[in-house]
């Protein structure tokens, strides 16, 4: 029988953006909704290289801007899977800028999100399991699962 799990180390992304002049406002700092564009491109390029099909961004949760980021700044994006649920899974993204002279890497933005496997019939689908290999594997995923009890809690409130 083959094994159709795949570790997080399988689906890590990385990209890598020069802030141009285009993505930056009056006082030079990027934009917010670029760096949420690229939050949501690489986080959604983890979530389909772990399904091997296309996935859809059902929700953004905890997306913090720690520290500014200017015009000309190069920054790096690293997304990878933190659990599977039923068909749904959540990914976390890292944003970063680098200081290209000294590799000094600066933390500037964090999220995550929560994608839903799209089957071809548009339905949602079961997502592949996620091989747990590390201790922080197994702590990503304990606390993924609570947050998604919160997470499901919350849209269920709204409703009410
Ligand atoms: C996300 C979407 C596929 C959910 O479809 P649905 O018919 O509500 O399907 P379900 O209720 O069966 O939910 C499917 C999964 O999504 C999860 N889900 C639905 N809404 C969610 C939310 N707001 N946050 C987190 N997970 C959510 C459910 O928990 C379920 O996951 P599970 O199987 O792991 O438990 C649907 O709402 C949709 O297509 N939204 C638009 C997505 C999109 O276009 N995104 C791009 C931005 S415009």
């Amino acid at each position: 029988m083959t094994d159709a799990s795949r570790s997080p180390r399988d689906s890590i992304t990385e990209k890598t953006e020069i802030v141009l002049p285009q993505y930056a406002n009056a006082i030079g700092t990027a934009f917010g909704g670029t760096i949420m564009s690229w939050i949501d491109v690489c986080a959604a390029v983890t979530a389909q290289r772990h399904c091997g099909r296309v996935a859809v961004t059902a929700s953004v949760d905890a997306l913090e801007f720690r520290a500014p980021i200017r015009q000309g700044d190069v920054v790096i994006l690293r997304s990878w899977m933190n659990a599977v649920f039923g068909t749904s899974m959540e990914v976390e993204c890292l944003v970063e800028k680098e200081d290209t002279a000294t590799g000094e890497r600066v933390r500037c933005a964090d999220a995550l999100l929560t994608f839903v496997n799209i089957g071809d019939d548009g339905r949602p689908c079961a997502v592949p399991p996620l091989r747990l290999e590390t201790e922080e594997d197994r702590q990503n995923a304990a606390e993924a699962m609570e947050r998604r009890e919160q997470r499901l809690a919350r849209k269920k409130a709204k409703r009410a």
